[in-house]
């Protein structure tokens, strides 16, 4: 017997669950939460924004330190690690804090608890008290269980010197050297954080590129960027082991191309990518597909069981909080009846390097591998006043259009502020605008959004303050 009965239940209160369940909440539907470690998820908690905190922190460390090139003395600039985390710490509670107090303003029920489906309708709570409760859910359960770290068998995590990103935004000591498993999009953010912060940072990546997925002459700024700084970087290497050493450091060996080394590290920071928790909420013993982790859905967000949807990192790629907040808010649409679908042009990406990476739509590389129309506008932020007021004049952004119409498919930026700079980006796609609506668009001077104006112009051949090439 069902001990309540809701219209929808959502299982998981990450990105994905908390922003469906407001949202369905906002519908007046009669809706139950269910988390089992704390709403927000990886992203809130241990993820996105306490990364994004220590990144910010490690930037202003960083113009500090250089800060006698132009004016700026400070004397024994320091890192407290520990004030670090407390201001970090007080970040996450205030945004976990807002999201129980969103749910509670919305009657959005929260249960605290390990959830289980076993009826389509029914799923049951395994509390943090203990208890096992059942509840039921007349018109949808949602799942939104998101993703969980890999692991790599012989470097078991210890969460102390082997550690994953959640240990690595809860570091109480910046470690004197750092090696990162992983050259993605964690290993980049977090490993060039640690170095601003102080660390000696060693990447090691399997692929040929960091950053796979990203077009190399974008990935190369944020190497070279890297490099400049001290940091190394093997590529097509792996890390085999380790063997702990009599004064606590770890020698790591490894395989680069073929030829053995041994780094000599404090801590190892593996980052080798998330995998789906699709399974193992009892959907399969409900006749609900799962492929490999992931529980595949239509453009509703229907899985092939009716009554049952899935969100988020759980569901597809790219395993992003935006997209699965927006995956949260059509589901939340669809059960209550309304007509909704995923049907968005683009979806961004921001990565927090040195400099900030951004992408939305179609990339020069694989329009080519295609073997696409396409025409190129560019423009390089050293060639921008206010890129050079703040001293960050590294990278370029990069307009990608069909040769013909000018129709702006894809928006590559890698250079200061890319991350907020992309939402134009993503606009114009959504808005399918072509490169005369960016080039004519008034863009207030002198900021860095000026450059998404001249680097569609010089699509065009009129950019302003560059040469243009023949078009
Ligand atoms: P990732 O997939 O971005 O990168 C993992 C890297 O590890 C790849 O380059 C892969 O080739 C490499 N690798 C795999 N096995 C290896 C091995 N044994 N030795 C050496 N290298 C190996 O995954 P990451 O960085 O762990 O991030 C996970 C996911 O989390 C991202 O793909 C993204 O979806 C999400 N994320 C997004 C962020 C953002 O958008 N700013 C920030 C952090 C995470």
């Amino acid at each position: 017997m069902a001990s309540k009965t809701y219209d929808a239940i959502v299982i998981g209160g990450g990105p994905g669950g908390y922003v469906c369940a407001i949202r369905l909440g906002q519908l007046k539907q009669k809706v139950l939460c269910v988390e089992k470690e704390e709403v927000g998820g990886v992203c809130l908690n241990w993820g996105c924004v306490p990364s994004k905190a220590i990144i910010a922190t490690s930037h202003t460390f960083d113009k500090v330190k250089t800060g006698p090139a132009y004016g700026l003395l400070v004397d024994n600039p320091r890192i407290d690690a520990n004030k670090l985390q407390d201001w970090k710490d007080g970040i996450v509670k205030k945004l976990t804090g807002g999201v129980r107090g969103l749910f509670h303003g919305n009657h959005v029920d929260l249960v605290y608890g390990e959830a289980r489906m076993t009826g389509v309708q029914t799923v049951s709570v395994k509390t943090r008290e203990g208890t096992v409760e059942t509840f039921e859910a007349t018109k949808g359960v949602v799942i939104a269980t998101g993703s969980s770290t890999i692991e790599i068998p012989s470097f078991k995590f210890d969460g102390k010197r082997i550690i994953g990103a959640k240990e690595a935004v809860s570091l109480r000591e910046i470690p004197r050297r750092l090696l990162v498993i992983g050259g993605g999009i964690i290993g980049m953010e977090l490993g060039g954080a640690y170095q601003r912060l102080g660390s000696e940072v060693t990447v090691v990546e399997a692929l040929p590129n960091i950053l796979t997925g990203v077009d190399s002459d974008l990935a190369s700024v944020v190497e070279k960027m890297f490099t400049k700084h001290g940091g190394k970087i093997f590529k097509a290497a792996k890390a085999l082991g380790y063997e702990p050493q009599k004064d606590g450091s770890l020698a790591v060996r490894l395989d680069i191309g073929g030829k053995s080394d041994t780094v000599v590290t404090d801590v190892v920071l593996v980052a080798v990518g998330m995998r789906p928790n699709g399974a193992g909420v009892g959907l399969e013993e409900l006749g609900v597909k799962v492929e490999r982790g992931f529980i595949p859905t239509d453009a509703a967000g229907r899985t092939n069981v009716a009554g049952i949807y899935a969100i988020g990192d759980c569901s597809s790629v790219p395993m992003l909080a935006h997209k699965a907040s927006k995956e949260g808010e059509v589901v939340a649409e669809v059960i209550a009846g309304h007509k909704a679908a995923k049907d968005w042009v683009g979806i961004p990406s921001a990565i927090f390097t040195d400099p900030e990476i951004a992408t939305v739509g179609l990339g020069e590389q694989l329009a080519k591998e295609k073997g696409m129309d396409i025409r190129i506008g560019k423009f390089p932020f050293s060639a921008l006043g206010r890129a050079m007021a703040v001293n960050e004049t590294d990278g370029f952004i990069k307009v990608v259009s069909d040769k013909n119409t000018h129709e702006i498919l894809g928006v590559h930026i890698v250079g200061p502020e890319a991350t907020d700079l992309i939402s134009e980006g993503t606009l114009a796609l959504e808005m399918h605008a072509f490169l005369e609506d960016v080039g004519l668009t008034m863009h207030p001077h002198p900021t860095l959004g000026e450059g998404m104006m001249e680097a569609s112009l010089n699509g065009l051949g009129q950019a302003i303050h560059i040469l243009n090439r023949q078009v």
